[in-house]
């Protein structure tokens, strides 16, 4: 298994990098790509853990040699938001950066499945997905939005709340990666009950966590570890599915959905990628509200990525 990661000197890329180092399969290669020139460095350090994974390191002009032969390439390169940003701000630097690294993907991996976790996901995708249209080699199950930061992070407060264990605790989150347009769903969240007032603060912020993040760090970045975490757990449970297991996972994906174009939900992965895009079943009145208000946006976040490449 080859897995290439672009901007894997960034906050995100390193700690993603790292966990990937210390938990692929023995055998893989880690293939890291950014334009900044400390990724050599990053290579070489990772390569002195003891694992059975490969290192290698590529700079700005080498996008091609770290791409070749990728079973999955993951995304987290470009502009993270600085406080009283929101993530619509980040389109005028990150579109054209998605779109340059997908035309490289779509050159040299074109069978890879690609996690994109630039922000904003909800439009970079289909930024993506019209590259790889615009290239003749698009496969609508292997290109996903990496949401995984949301179920992580609803599973984690939802704990806290609770006072229970993390490990034992799902949520599925479905919708978009922005705002409002992230609804998890709470009703489902087994042997736990919540009051209207929990269920409004908790969905709140759940929406709002990355914001909490932006703040906390003053000007110093967005999340970085809990992505790094919730990018490594979507790249495992790929590998697992592409070697033939069958895994679930809530991610933001073409078709399936008859709300939007792109919409995350449960998802089972396989061999090929998307084996089958899964219903997300009984919601709540609560929910079914969030789900009509929130539409219209997320519709046209897909829109302006589909604009920006045509
Ligand atoms: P960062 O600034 O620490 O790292 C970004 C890296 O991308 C840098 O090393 C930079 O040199 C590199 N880069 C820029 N242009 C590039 C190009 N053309 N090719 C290759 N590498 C390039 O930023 P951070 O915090 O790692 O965030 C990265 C992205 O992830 C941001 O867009 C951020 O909004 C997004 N993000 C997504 C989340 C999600 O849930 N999907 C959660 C948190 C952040």
């Amino acid at each position: 298994m080859k897995v290439a990661v672009l901007g894997a000197a960034g906050g995100i890329g390193q700690a993603l990098s790292l966990l990937l180092k210390t938990q692929l399969p023995a055998g893989s290669e880690l293939s890291l790509y950014d334009v900044a020139p400390v990724v050599p460095g990053v290579a070489v350090d990772l390569s002195h853990i003891p694992t059975d994974v490969k290192v290698q390191g590529f700079g700005k002009d080498d996008l091609a040699s770290a791409l070749v032969g990728s079973d999955i390439v993951l995304i987290p390169a470009g502009v993270p938001r600085k406080p009283g940003m929101d993530r619509s701000d980040l389109f005028n630097m990150n579109a054209g950066i998605v779109k340059n690294l997908v035309e490289g993907i779509a050159d040299n991996c074109p069978d890879a499945c690609i996690g994109i976790i630039t922000n904003p996901v909800n439009t970079t995708v289909p930024i993506a997905r019209e590259v790889l249209k615009q290239r003749g080699c698009y496969n609508k199950n292997k290109l996903f939005g990496v949401t995984t930061l949301d179920v992580i992070r609803s599973e984690a407060f939802v704990a806290e709340l609770r006072g229970l264990n993390p490990a034992n605790v799902t949520v599925p989150v479905i919708g978009g990666h922005s705002g409002t347009t992230i609804l998890p769903l709470l009703s489902q969240v087994e042997g736990v009950s919540f009051t209207d007032e929990e269920i409004k603060a908790l969905t709140h912020r759940i929406q709002n966590a990355g914001t909490e993040v932006v703040e906390a760090k003053a000007g110093g970045g967005s999340a970085t570890l809990s992505m790094g975490q919730a990018a490594a757990r979507f790249c495992l449970s790929l590998v697992k599915a592409l070697e033939g297991q069958s895994v679930v996972e809530c991610t933001y994906v073409d078709g399936g959905s008859e709300h939007a174009e792109f919409f995350a939900q449960p998802v089972r992965l396989g061999k090929g990628g998307v084996e089958e895009v899964l219903p997300y079943g009984e919601i709540s009145a609560f929910e079914k509200q969030c789900m009509n208000d929130m539409l219209e946006g997320l519709k046209g976040d897909i829109q302006k990525g589909i604009d920006f490449v045509s």
